[in-house]
Order: C-alpha cells, then structure tokens, then sequence
C-alpha cells in the first residue's frame, strides 16, 4: 500500500498527538501549539491505507525554517517514511525563499540525526545541557538551501 504525503489539517490533531505521545525523542507539544502550526501550514503527514503513520512540522521566520517535530509511529519504521516526509517538506521551504532549514535535536538520538544528515543537513553547533529529563547536549543543525 503507497504511502501518501499531504498537508495536515485540524481533523488530523488526535492521530498526530497520539503518533507524537508514543514515539520515544519526539519533541513533546501541546494541542494548541499544533493547530497553530497547522493553521500556519508547515505540517505534513504520512498516510497509509487512511493510518496517518508520520508527521513533520516545521516554522517559519526570518527567512529560516525551523523543523520542531518529525516522527513515524512504531510499526512503520526503517521503511523511508520520515525521508519521504523531508524530501516534501523542503521544496516547501524553497518555495517560501527560505535561505535554510535549522533544527536542534538530543545528542543521542542517533536515527533522527541520520535521517537529518541524510538529507544532506550539516552539524553547525551544540547547545550544552539544553535538554532536561535527562539533561543532555542539543546537536544543531542546517540544510542550507540554495536561492
Ligand atoms: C527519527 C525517525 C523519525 C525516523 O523515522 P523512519 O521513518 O524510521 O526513518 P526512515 O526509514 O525514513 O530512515 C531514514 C534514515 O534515518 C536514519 N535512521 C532511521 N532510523 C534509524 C535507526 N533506528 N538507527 C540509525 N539510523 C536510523 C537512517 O540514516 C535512515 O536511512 P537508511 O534507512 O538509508 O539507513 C523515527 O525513528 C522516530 O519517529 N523517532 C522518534 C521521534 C524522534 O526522535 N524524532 C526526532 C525529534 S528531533
């Protein structure tokens, strides 16, 4: 069954919250936050056979994006869905004349950064300590975008 990408909209909030509350180093947001994001349109689900089985949400400002959350739900993962889901969201930022895409992500989250870094993102910093519960450096990254 091929997997769908598509922009999400509002009806789709319970099955990302779900999706996001079970999925071990998803970045943790609240319902609003999501709609706001979804209303402002930089979130993209996957879906198989009507299951929405991924998302990434992404802001925009100052001429940079910034991906806050990306997850694939348990039974759908190391199948290329959270590739697909990068590979739609950044000809999104191009069209927005992005000049990059930033993240931040745990130091040990090892299949988040090869996914960023398979997708061409470069490590640019870290920010020691940043996280809590446990504490734990946040690598930095960018996919610069050309103009
Ligand atoms: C990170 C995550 C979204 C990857 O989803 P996925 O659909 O399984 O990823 P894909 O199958 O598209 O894999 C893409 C690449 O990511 C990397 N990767 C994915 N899972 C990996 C793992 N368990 N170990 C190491 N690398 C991994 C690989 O480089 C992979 O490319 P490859 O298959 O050619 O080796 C998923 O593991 C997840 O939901 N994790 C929990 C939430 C999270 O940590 N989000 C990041 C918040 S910053």
């Amino acid at each position: 069954m091929p997997v769908v990408i598509r922009s999400a909209v509002l009806n789709d909030m319970p099955a990302i919250l779900a999706l996001e509350q079970q999925a071990p180093g998803a970045a943790h947001w609240t319902r609003d936050q999501y709609n706001q994001l979804v209303s402002s349109g930089i979130v993209l689900v996957a879906e198989e056979a009507g299951q929405l089985c991924g998302f990434v949400c992404a802001q925009a400002g100052a001429g940079e994006w910034e991906i806050e959350n990306v997850a694939v739900a348990a039974a759908f993962l190391r199948r290329g869905i959270a590739n697909e889901l990068m590979r739609a969201l950044i000809p999104c930022a191009k069209n927005e004349v992005a000049s990059a895409i930033l993240l931040e992500v745990r130091e040990s989250n090892l299949a988040a950064r090869g996914l960023y870094e398979k997708q061409g993102f470069r490590e640019v910093g870290r920010r020691p300590a940043y996280y809590k519960n446990p504490a734990e450096d946040a690598i930095l990254y960018t996919l610069r975008l050309q103009p």
